[in-house]
């Protein structure tokens, strides 16, 4: 067979002696088998940071690269795309490891929200650090993603509740850094203290002046929308402002209750509904419908020790399902998507092979970014994880651990051995100078 890789400079990074291959695209490529795609003793090309070719390692002669193109040996271990995250919270300052012993000690998180703790106490922490502060802590954290595999994630606002607050954390996540990000406004995740009684004020602010601020800093909006939080018609209100914006609606819905924000979701055609704890069969119906993402968060009820959300029915309904790891300082302190896939496997009964997918393809889907990351097939970018085991069954059965030893995106090995690699800014196509 000849392949022939169009373009007009050479590939500049080779793939070897992958065991297993997930490209999580059945069908992309002659011999990938089942529902994942898997490809056996495979190999992969790419050139300034995009796949060209997944194929077979014995076909890989015919395809032309260059001399000093960087070459990575897989050992016969599992390759899989890097995982996306689609919900996080991952700006903030401060610690709330005293209310987890709270809630351990039996007090619910509705209880501590309602009493000025919770979100509240993030909020005072966040608005006291500065833009400097948040950007360390940040960094920090997108440090964590990557070590365990996240190569994109969304980052949300929604602990400054000023518009210049909100802004602040919008560029903190901005910080530099080798994790691809999608940048979501939350200026509507709770009603501050100086709106205290005054929710709809606090919404006619939200639509009229922090939205319109943060135009060009967030392509998505969202809205906590719950018992306890906002209705749905404060609740539509805002994903409204946010899309007339050109921002697209993602929304906290069926958290704490059923409340009418999975409905909301499929009223207007949201990008993705996330949590729906709550939800039942007209509610998966409804979301499947108006083909919204359904992001589960298993973490989050793992933590809180709540129910986990119908996950098994939205797939047997046919709905597009995503996983996601709701990394925050209250109810899911995780930034590890691993342990997403093994308590979305405990919690929810996926099997390792849904989970997995809905922590890539369904994730990239969440995110509208389907057509750039989730897979690893020619178009996409080279995003992909060597892990500690010859199959991608390893994940979700092997947890509480780190099993991802070489991260890389773009073609730039950002994680070896298990540990970061230090790499300065440039450009993530350039392979060749980052994993000298
Ligand atoms: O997704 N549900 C609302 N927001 C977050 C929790 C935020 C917090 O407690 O700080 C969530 O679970
Ligand atoms: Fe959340």
């Amino acid at each position: 067979m000849t392949l022939v890789v169009s373009g007009a400079s050479p590939c500049d990074f080779v793939l070897r002696g992958a065991g297993e291959l997930v490209t999580m695209a059945p069908g992309s490529v002659p011999g990938a088998e089942g529902e994942l795609g898997v490809l056996r003793d495979a190999a992969l090309v790419a050139r300034e940071g995009r796949i060209v070719w997944v194929g077979r390692e014995s076909d890989l002669t015919s395809v032309a690269v260059a001399a000093d193109a960087v070459e990575v040996d897989a050992g016969g271990a599992c390759v899989t795309p890097g995982f996306v995250d689609p919900h996080t919270h991952a700006v903030f300052a401060g610690s709330r490891a005293a209310e987890f012993e709270a809630r351990l000690a039996g007090t619910t998180y509705s209880e501590i929200l309602a009493s000025g703790g919770g979100i509240n106490s993030t909020v005072r922490a966040t608005r006291a650090a500065s833009l400097e502060e948040l950007e360390v802590l940040t960094a920090r954290r997108l440090d964590t993603f990557l070590l365990h595999g996240t190569t994109t994630l969304e980052v949300k606002s929604g602990y400054g509740l000023t518009t210049q607050d909100e802004l602040k954390m919008l560029r903190a996540a901005r910080v530099e850094h080798p994790t691809r990000r999608a940048y979501t406004h939350l200026g509507a995740h709770f009603v501050p203290p100086e709106y205290e009684g005054r929710p709809d004020e606090y919404i006619n602010m939200v639509c009229a002046e922090m939205l319109p601020a943060a135009e060009g800093l967030a392509e998505f909006v969202d809205v906590f929308c719950d018992q306890g939080a906002f209705g749905v018609d404060q609740s539509r209100r805002v994903l409204q402002a946010g899309e007339a914006l050109g921002m697209r609606a993602k929304l906290h819905a069926d958290e704490i209750a059923l409340s009418g924000g999975s409905d909301l979701a499929a009223e207007l055609g949201c990008i993705s509904a996330d949590h729906l704890v709550h939800i039942g069969p007209a509610q998966i119906r409804a979301l499947r419908d108006a083909a919204v993402v359904a992001v589960m968060l298993p973490g989050t009820s793992f933590s809180l020790g709540a129910k986990y959300a119908p996950a098994r029915d939205l797939l047997a309904a046919g709905a597009t399902v995503a996983l996601a790891t709701d990394f925050n300082p209250g109810t899911c302190y995780c930034e590890n998507m691993q342990m997403a896939i093994a308590l979305a496997c405990q919690g929810m009964k996926l099997t390792p092979s849904q989970a997995l997918r809905a922590a890539t393809m369904g994730a990239a889907a969440a995110l509208g970014r389907a057509d750039q990351v989730g897979s690893l097939e020619a178009g996409k970018w080279c995003d992909l994880l060597i892990l500690d085991g010859e199959g991608h069954h390893e994940l979700g059965y092997h947890f509480g651990v780190n099993i991802v030893r070489e991260v890389m995106v773009g073609s730039r090995r950002v994680v070896s051995g298990g540990c970061r690699v230090a790499v300065s800014g440039g450009h993530l196509h350039d392979a060749r100078a980052a994993v000298s």
